[in-house]
């Protein structure tokens, strides 16, 4: 059977673009059936748009601060993010949520990775909010976004354990490995099986 057109990829970052290097990477290989179309963000000078340039893709940045308000900002990013016609839209590492343009454009084709083991830890500070709590094991979670933060169902979810010498950046390290092979994984299966939502629950296929 001859390869299908690789589904389209948008990623979006805000830091240091290490999933969208692993998606990058994955993409090399047709089988796949993905590959980045386009990378943007929110800021600039980090090391995602860097990557993105070195691997050829096309980038873009807008700051919030660059629009008379937030909505502005989201209607602008939402637009840009559209004339790349993504299948499946990735937020690796952006620090910012999105509002009602993304979801009216792109509802139930956003994915989000978090460095905790949702519902647990929500927000900015997963790595740091387990390890102050003292859990034994924490994790990542890929999940659908929705209109709250980090609340969206979930793709999958991944467990890595606290270790007594742990500190926030050595545990958020050993996070990010395991984030990593979920979202190459996760994000394979979702372009190449399909997948569905039901209520909170997602399943790949069709
Ligand atoms: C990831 O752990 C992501 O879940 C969190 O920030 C980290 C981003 O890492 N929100 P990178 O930019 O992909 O290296």
């Amino acid at each position: 059977m001859s390869n299908p057109t690789p589904a389209r990829l948008v990623v979006l970052v805000s830091g240091s673009g290490t999933n969208l290097q692993a998606l990058i990477d994955a993409a090399d290989d047709p089988s796949y059936g993905a590959r980045v179309v386009a990378v943007g963000a929110d800021r600039d000078d980090i090391e995602g748009l860097v990557r993105a340039e070195r691997a050829g893709i096309p980038t873009f940045v807008k700051k919030v601060g660059q629009f008379t308000s937030r909505e502005h900002w989201d209607r602008a990013m939402a637009e840009t993010v559209a004339g790349f016609e993504p299948d499946l839209l990735v937020l690796a590492g952006f620090m910012k949520l999105v509002g009602g343009e993304f979801q009216s454009r792109f509802g139930g084709r956003i994915v989000n990775t978090h460095p905790a083991l949702s519902p647990s830890f929500p927000g900015m500070h997963g790595p740091a909010e387990a390890l102050a709590y003292g859990v034994k094991v924490t994790g990542c979670t890929l999940f659908v976004v929705d209109e709250g933060v980090d609340t969206g169902p979930i793709v999958a979810q991944e467990p890595v354990r606290v270790e007594d010498a742990d500190t926030v950046e050595s545990l958020h390290e050993r996070i990010k490995v395991v984030e990593r092979a979920m979202l190459v994984d996760s994000v394979g299966r979702m372009v190449r099986e399909g997948f569905t939502i039901d209520g909170r629950r997602v399943r790949f296929g069709t």
